[in-house]
């Protein structure tokens, strides 16, 4: 098989490294990649966000599947012109990555198909703001409708700063959503999904916030375990049951079958799992650790999904342990993040890379806010822990940022599903 992974992220840089793991692969690409995905596979310049662009790689390439990582590209109709050359394509078409494009969208979908979800307002004008927030009380939550690389959404007891961000998204020219609380600990499911058939992969946890213990502001995500020994066994069951399968009936029944990867954000709540969001997309950092656990081909389970054959490839199989990413993040980020600066030790195995490039000498230099996902697997959490922490002390970037506790309530026994 030859593959062309799209995207630049660490998420990519470890989809590169599981789909070259698989001996059904011949060939890997990647599209733009990064300065540590090139030993992965040949890079190639590309403006992800046009469809066309992304078509006219695959076809020049002459791949036999196209596997794309960001919500962007998938929002515009990426996978759509590349089914359009009459190559196979792992993502869901645009119809279908509205389920991420718009949250009122999801929503909608979700109260079609009796999913249990936050409670919502959509809010057009500021006028509406203030019966929104009594409505659904506080904290308040307040988010921007579009996509917003996990920057949009501000919760709060403060009822001034909830509208003033309601304000602003307004002006941005996006609607918003207020929306009830909901109080747990959090749960990301990734399922592969061939528009019929949901196939999830192990349950990890994200850690959203900038800072230790929960505090800065909300991130593209700062680290990530799996799996969650604490979630009560039939977790994954019951999402299946009561939030993935009925997704993929609704979304079918809407003529827009969903096929690529389904992201359930979710919060354990004490009245049952509850769906924050959905992503089109594998999530980041979360992808990093579930397939540090992989035990099974990747690039079959992709093939199989696009083809909408999930039914006829034995189910993913994961090894026993745990795994642990922590983000290495440049000084500035979320807000403005400083580039250019030089990344010592990003060569290490464990490391994957994300906002990257090497110059002209062959330094590698931060180009991004998220800049390398320090990865590695162990037989239990706190060895996880470790060794991904060992990691992070070998690499030097000036500035930069990290959580120290990425993992580290789980692994002290200090997290219960309520
Ligand atoms: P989202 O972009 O929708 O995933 O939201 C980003 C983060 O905001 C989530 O990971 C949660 O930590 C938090 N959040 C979003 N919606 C809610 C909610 N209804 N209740 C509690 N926390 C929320
Ligand atoms: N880890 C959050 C996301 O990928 O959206």
């Amino acid at each position: 098989m030859r593959i062309l992974v799209v995207g630049s992220g660490a998420r990519e840089h470890a989809l590169l490294r599981s789909l070259r793991r698989d001996p059904a692969v011949t060939d890997l690409f990647v599209a733009p990649g990064n300065a540590g995905t090139h030993s992965l596979a040949t890079a190639f310049p590309l403006d992800v966000a046009d469809p066309s662009a992304v078509a006219a790689l695959a076809l020049e390439l002459g791949v036999d599947l196209v596997v794309i990582g960001p919500e962007v590209p998938l929002v515009n109709g990426a996978a759509d012109a590349v089914a359009a050359a009459g190559i196979a394509v792992f993502g869901p078409t645009a119809a279908a990555a509205r389920i991420e494009g718009s949250k009122a969208f999801a929503k909608d979908v979700m109260t079609a198909a009796g999913v249990p979800t936050a409670m919502a307002v959509a809010v057009v004008s500021a006028d509406e703001i203030d019966a929104a927030l009594d409505l659904c009380g506080a904290p308040y939550v307040v988010k921007d409708d579009g996509l917003a690389a996990g920057k949009g959404v501000v919760v709060t007891s403060d009822r001034e700063i909830a509208v003033a961000h309601a304000l602003a998204v307004m002006e941005g020219g996006h609607p918003v959503l207020v929306e009830e609380f909901l109080a747990g600990p959090e749960v990301s499911l990734f399922a592969v999904c061939d528009g019929v058939r949901a196939v999830p992969l192990l349950p990890a946890q994200d850690f959203k916030r900038l800072a230790d213990r929960d505090e800065g502001p909300n991130t593209g995500g700062m680290g990530a375990y799996a799996p969650l020994d604490w979630a009560p066994v039939d977790l994954v069951p019951q999402v299946q049951r009561e939030v993935l399968d009925p997704v993929l009936t609704e979304m079918a029944s809407r003529g827009a079958p969903f096929a690529g990867l389904l992201y359930a954000g979710l919060v354990l709540t004490v009245d049952g799992p509850k769906v924050i969001e959905f992503n089109c997309r594998f999530g980041d950092p979360e992808t990093q650790v579930v397939l540090a656990l992989l035990d099974s081909p990747l690039a079959g389970l992709l093939a199989a999904a696009a083809a909408g054959d999930l039914g006829l490839v034995s189910p993913p199989v994961f090894r026993s342990g745990s795994a642990v990413t922590v983000v290495i993040a440049s000084e500035g980020y979320p807000g403005s993040p400083v580039v250019g600066d030089v990344i010592e030790g990003g060569d290490e195995e464990g490391i994957l890379h994300a906002g990257t490039r090497r110059d002209d000498a062959g330094r590698v230099l931060s180009c991004g806010g998220r800049v390398l996902s320090a990865t590695a697997a162990g037989r239990d959490l706190g060895d996880a822990r470790e060794k991904a922490y060992a990691l992070v002390d070998r690499v030097a970037m000036r500035g930069s940022q990290h959580r120290t506790d990425i993992g580290a309530a789980a692994a002290a026994g200090r997290i219960s599903a309520p």
